[in-house]
């Protein structure tokens, strides 16, 4: 029986694969630096985070209406209900379309239209989390949140992604204030190339309810502990660490470990159109590296049910 998976660190722009970049700049008129596909794909070796968010950031450039917006999310959901996922919360840029004069409406509510379509014809869940660029200035995020929550389209939380070495998560504490105050989850990527410092402080200052990435948390027993303490979710994203040379090899990747001290790690695919793979793919690429038992198989499924944000009555209709 194939498992029910449940996707929680996935970033829609990463899923923007290179023949969906050539179809909007063609349907948008917008000019790209690169004239093929194998042009473009010969850009996708990355020797850190910096290396493909400037792609990333380059690439996303060809979004420019709702519609785009709503054919992203569609595709991906597509590609996901075919990995067998069966809910997906999805972490979505809004400051990098804003910035280029995107209308914060447009992006949001094409996102938002094809999820809850996707929820009806391809029965995957799902929830949005608007994740804020931390390489940005806090007050920037801080005013984008404000327009958001009285806005037309609902979120269900607020995450932070982008550049994170040297911007560490307190910066954004009053954002986090308020997205609490407005009833929103809350998560943050920490400890990718952060140090342990950057993990802690997303917990204690900000009061993320889970850590994206955080592999870098092994350098530090006494935070291990507490989240092992605390069954703080830990959304791992295997191909992701390889392709941003987090880890070495596949190989090398701390996943067995983590599994061995306990702690409550899911796996996810971060960018999956950038990385080599969607969330099968990232699965099929632990299999081949450490033989995981169909035991282990369930407790990673099992965990990214446990880590989720549905109800009860939700989580209990996938376990
Ligand atoms: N890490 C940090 N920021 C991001 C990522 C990522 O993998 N993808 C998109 N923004
Ligand atoms: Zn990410």
């Amino acid at each position: 029986m194939r498992l029910p998976l449940v996707e929680l660190h996935l970033h829609l722009e990463g899923t923007l694969e290179p023949e969906l970049i050539f179809e909007l700049a063609e349907r948008n008129g917008v000019q790209l630096p690169w004239h093929s596909l194998e042009e473009l794909r010969a850009q996708y070796a990355f020797s850190d985070l910096q290396s493909f968010l400037d792609l990333y950031y380059v690439n996303l450039g060809v979004l420019r209406t709702r519609a785009d917006f709503a054919t992203l999310t569609t595709r991906y959901l597509e590609r996901a209900a075919a990995a067998g996922v069966r809910h997906a919360e999805v972490f979505f840029d809004p400051q990098a379309h804003t910035i280029r004069g995107v209308a914060l409406d447009d992006a949001l509510g094409g996102v938002q239209e094809a999820l809850q379509e996707g929820a009806r014809t391809l029965g995957v869940s799902s929830r949005l989390i608007v994740t804020f660029l931390r390489d940005r200035p806090a007050a920037e995020a801080l005013a984008i949140l404000q327009q958001i929550l009285a806005g037309p389209v609902p979120i269900h939380g607020i995450g932070l992604d982008s550049a994170e070495l040297g911007y560490p998560p307190e910066l954004f504490a009053e954002v986090y204030a308020l997205g609490r105050a407005a009833g929103l989850r809350l998560v943050a990527h920490a400890g990718e190339e952060g140090p342990p410092a950057y993990v802690w402080t997303a917990l204690d200052l900000l009061g993320v309810e889970r850590v994206d990435h955080g592999i870098r948390s092994l350098e530090d027993p006494a935070l291990v502990q507490r989240l092992v303490d605390e069954r703080m979710p830990l959304t791992v994203c295997p191909l992701s660490n390889v392709r941003l040379r987090v880890v070495d090899t596949i190989a090398d990747h701390p996943l067995p470990r983590m599994l061995e001290l306990g702690l409550l790690v899911t796996i996810n695919s971060d960018d999956p159109a950038y990385f080599g793979g969607y969330i099968d793919d990232n699965l099929a690429a632990l299999q081949e590296a450490f033989g995981l038992s169909a035991a282990e198989r369930a407790l990673l499924a099992r965990n990214g049910v446990e880590a989720s944000f549905l109800d009860p009555a939700g989580k209990a209709a996938l376990y």
